[in-house]
């Protein structure tokens, strides 16, 4: 295989797509209410909503932290795949999305599963139990990511999974300069996250990179 052949190319995104199961009619409606609160397009990638769901229906997870709601898209996805009793706690920030989030997720099928918490997640994820997780989900501000990571491994038993979004720099991982803050904050985590002793992960070539992890002991 050569390097040409070896890169995956936006026409190979398309082909797993075209192969993957799409968006409800719910949640084509969610983003278009999203669209028109101008809210932006920054949700995980249908392709990717299905891989996580297929990780976590494999792990048997119960109870979800995702960092990053924005409108609630992956957040009722991940719902989706866990068992009857499962939830997720999701941290966002912004009281727009949070509010967007909420509206939403109360329309949803998955109502009662999912909680949206208010503030930062560095802030918010100090606040939940040991062991009141099984699984987690990052996906906001890019260089907080090593702490919401620590705050995931101490929240979750041993066998916890991680899953972190964007490990491929939006795209730009490669080729962006030193001093991009965004990707150079990706940068940090990705090696922080490939350092990490008690952690054994992969990034998966599956959105813009979608690290999945399993804590050690
Ligand atoms: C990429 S979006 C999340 C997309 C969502 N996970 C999905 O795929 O449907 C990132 C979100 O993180 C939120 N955010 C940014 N900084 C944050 C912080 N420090 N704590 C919590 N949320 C934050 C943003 O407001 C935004 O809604």
């Amino acid at each position: 295989m050569t390097d040409e052949e070896a890169v995956l190319t936006r026409r190979h995104l398309e082909y797993i797509a075209e192969r993957t199961k799409g968006d409800d009619p719910f949640l084509i409606e969610l983003k278009q209410a999203a669209d028109k609160a101008d809210i932006p397009h920054i949700w995980i990638s249908p392709a990717q909503a299905s891989f996580m769901q297929i990780i976590l229906k494999l792990h048997g997870a119960k109870s979800v932290i995702e960092v990053g709601t924005l409108a609630g898209y992956s957040a009722i996805c991940m719902a989706r795949a866990l068992p009857e009793g499962g939830r997720v706690r999701t941290i966002e920030l912004e009281d727009k999305h949070a509010d967007f989030a909420e509206e939403w997720i109360a329309k949803s099928d998955v109502a009662g599963k999912v909680e949206v918490l208010r503030g930062a997640g560095t802030d918010v994820l100090p606040k939940l139990e040991v062991g009141s997780a099984d699984a987690c989900f990052l996906d906001a501000d890019k260089a907080n990511y090593p702490t919401y990571l620590d705050e995931c491994l101490r929240i979750m038993p041993v066998g916890g999974l991680v899953m972190a979004d964007n490990a491929l720099g939006f795209g730009r991982i490669l080729t962006a300069p030193a001093d991009d803050p965004g990707v150079s904050a990706v940068r940090r985590f990705n090696d922080y996250m490939a350092a990490k002793k008690n952690v054994h992960g992969v990034i998966a070539p599956v959105g813009d990179g979608c690290w999945v992890g399993v804590k050690e002991a």
